[in-house]
């Protein structure tokens, strides 16, 4: 099997392993660079993303290019036996050109433009900016989108943030009358203009989001956001289309960002050959310091925050329905951003990386290979330090991995076969978030409740891809759609088709609520899935943290639930319109209406939680539901806790990964037969003991 990420030409059949290279740094420093290519060879790796953030050496002034030093790196990497992913450089841009063309810095929603700095400061709108941006580009496709060595192109750098400039402005205003058939009256209709006075007469009237102006318009909120991806995204195809002109069979891609809130990725998947992702959990973590660009509720456990990244792996692979996905960057040893940068355990670097292909991914990168001197990053972790040799521990765990990596050939684009999906929609979060109201204050996000969801097949060993609304439905068995606030036109239809042929659906409180302009459903909730689903739901109660209510099964319940569990957040009132009670809520004036319901649909089953309830009842819940349509992992047994297994496969062979994310033994039982471990070569039978923070991956044909 080949991987060869979009492009037309085969080159690669190695899982990649290698890292963020910048010898734009240390060309002052040749000898550096020559050390550079004997360490590489020395890790065991095959790949280094080249050129993100090296305008200003590729292009020192305006029109004035030098490629010189890109040549050679190129040439030498090749020579060396490293492939390149070469970016474009638009992650961050020079002096000059903010001094000489003022518009292509970005401008905050206060309506302040910002001074020249940092990176990621630019406007997408900008016509300066993408002239700039086509001319670098379009050098670099002619010079190297035939080299031998160049993979992949890597877009730009974590395409994120918005600008508010007259330009974007007057962008949004074109998005919107094409959103709105040039409509205004049937924009004020949809954002309900007439609320508070809110409507327009004149297009020009419009601007966007202002913490001194505009907030309050949820739809409005909505459309910007919107509008923010979209344009985004139109920066990043005019990006492409210079690239495509020279070598349409060389492939692109831009490092995403796991659950990143203001990007849709969705929209941004269908232009890329492949996906890729920057990965940087916080593990050992104490529980009590949130990492800050996630959303991980660990607790400190190691293995829940595996399952929290588990899916956003899951994300990246669901984005191309299944495709190899690649880990772009994650970190050798720590970050430097993170509140307390902890250096990772013996075996968790090995574990996490490995994680990565475990999940789809036919790479494992780093930022960054080589520490820099100076500037913001100089103690970020890489794999050469500052002493500059290999004997470091650092670089002795990424040689452990190149070597580990370098027995997967095997699992080079092979796939895995999710019968089950979890739908996590950017744009119902969005909405959800700004919805004002039951309950706006502390309590789980909407992300936090899917990974909760999600946690349940991870500790069963069961493949979940991770969606958003739009996907198609009919591969799956199970389909998992937490808190679905916002039901865009035909999702409902959708999803009582995939029920009525035969799938499970299981859904929560508040969903059904709003139509994707964020209006409410009129005529009851939860609108679209209230005929699938057989209840209606009158209101819901929200509780004050701490407060709780209970959940009391039914006798005979078909989920074969016995006990109680505890219930709190948000209680939806029900009435059942067709489907059977399974449960009943135990305390309050609502005591004995339904907290727990299932409706029989066509061929199909739809089940109903009205209530944010305890981990020990989606446990019991998913259990008997997984039991009832045979949905296991590889092993008929299910892990024991902190383990996690995944099977990637292709018509030949399967190779099952498993993982420990408990820093003690484990042992898991793989049934009969005897298989072998490629990473250590060691045949199993019956059991594998896994070490702490162990890993092995097994092969079975
Ligand atoms: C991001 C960026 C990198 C680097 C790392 C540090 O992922 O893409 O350039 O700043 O963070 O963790
Ligand atoms: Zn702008």
């Amino acid at each position: 099997m080949i991987n060869n990420f979009g492009s037309v030409s085969a080159k690669n059949f190695k899982i990649l392993h290698g890292g963020d290279y910048n010898p734009d740094q240390w060309l002052h420093m040749p000898e550096v660079l020559t050390e550079d290519l004997r360490l590489m060879k020395l890790a065991g790796c095959n790949v280094m993303s080249v050129g993100i953030f090296a305008w200003a050496a590729l292009e020192p002034g305006d029109g004035e290019y030098s490629f010189g030093w890109m040549d050679s790196t190129l040439d030498r990497l090749h020579e060396n036996g490293v492939f390149t992913i070469l970016a474009t450089p638009t992650g961050a841009r020079p002096a000059w050109m903010a001094q000489k063309y003022p518009e292509v810095l970005r401008v905050g929603p206060n309506r302040q433009r910002n001074l020249f700095g940092r990176r990621h400061n630019h406007c997408y709108t900008s016509p300066e900016y993408r002239r700039k941006v086509a001319a670098i580009n379009k050098r670099l496709a002619e010079r190297y989108g035939s080299h031998p060595g160049v993979l992949l192109w890597h877009l730009s750098n974590e395409y994120g943030g918005e600008c508010h400039c007259e330009l974007c402005q007057e962008a949004f205003r074109g998005w919107l009358k094409e959103r709105y058939s040039d409509d205004l009256d049937d924009l004020n209709r949809r954002w309900w203009g007439e609320f508070w006075s809110h409507s327009y007469s004149d297009w020009s009237q419009i601007q966007s989001p202002a913490p001194h102006g505009e907030e309050a318009v949820h739809a409005h909120n909505l459309d910007w956001r919107r509008f923010v991806t979209d344009q985004t995204v139109d920066f990043m195809r005019a990006e492409i289309a210079p690239l495509k002109a020279i070598n349409p069979g060389l492939g692109v891609t831009t490092n995403l960002m796991g659950t990143y809130y203001t990007l849709n990725y969705w929209k941004f998947a269908p232009y890329l050959d492949v996906v890729s992702w920057d990965s940087y959990p916080s593990w050992h973590g104490s529980g009590e310091i949130a990492n800050r660009r996630g959303n991980w509720d660990s607790q400190g456990r190691d293995w829940r925050l595996a399952a929290d990244i588990a899916f956003a792996h899951d994300i990246n692979r669901s984005l191309k329905s299944g495709k190899p996905f690649m880990l772009m960057e994650s970190t050798p040893s720590m970050t430097n951003w993170q509140d307390v940068s902890k250096k990772k355990r013996p075996g968790m670097h090995a574990l996490s990386s490995l994680q990565a292909v475990a999940h789809g991914s036919d790479s494992v990168q780093y930022f960054q290979w080589r520490k820099s001197r100076g500037s913001s990053e100089k103690f970020h972790g890489a794999v050469v330090d500052h002493v500059g040799h290999e004997n470091t521990r650092v670089f002795g765990d990424v040689r452990d991995v190149g070597e580990m990596l370098s027995k997967l050939d095997g699992v080079v684009g092979t796939g895995i076969e999710a019968r089950a999906a979890v739908i996590f929609d950017w744009e119902n979060r969005w909405a959800m978030d700004d919805a004002q109201g039951p309950r706006n204050t502390g309590g789980s996000t909407y992300e936090r409740v899917c990974k909760d969801h999600y946690y349940q097949l991870w500790r069963r060993g069961i493949a979940a891809d991770i969606i958003d609304m739009d996907v198609d439905l009919s591969g799956y068995s199970l389909l998992i759609a937490p808190m679905l606030y916002m039901i865009r036109e035909g999702v409902g239809e959708r999803i009582a088709e995939f029920v009525a042929k035969g799938g499970t659906l299981v859904a929560t409180y508040w969903s059904g609520i709003v139509d994707e302009n964020d209006l409410c459903f009129l005529g009851g909730f939860p609108g679209p899935l209230r005929e699938v689903l057989g209840i209606w739901s009158e209101e819901i109660d929200a509780l004050y943290p701490g407060e709780t209510n209970c959940v009391v099964p039914e006798p005979g319940n078909s989920l074969g639930l016995v006990t109680d569990y505890e219930a709190r957040e948000l209680c939806d009132l029900i009435h059942v319109e067709g489907a059977a009670v399974l449960a009943t809520y135990g305390s309050d004036f609502y005591k004995g209406r339904p907290a727990l319901t299932a409706n029989g649909f066509g061929k199909g089953n739809a089940y109903y939680i009205a209530s944010r309830n305890s981990e020990s009842f989606l446990d019991a819940m998913y259990g008997s539901i997984c039991e009832k349509i045979h949905l296991t992992g590889p092993f008929v047994s299910q892990p024991p806790e902190g383990v996690s297994v995944t099977c990637r496969q292709d018509e030949e062979n399967e190779f099952i990964f498993l993982m420990n994310f408990k820093p003690e033994s484990q042992l898991v039982s793989i049934g009969a037969g005897e298989l072998v471990d490629l990473l250590s070569g060691e045949k199993f039978g019956g059991e594998v003991d896994l070490g702490p923070y162990g890993v092995a991956v097994l092969k079975r044909r």
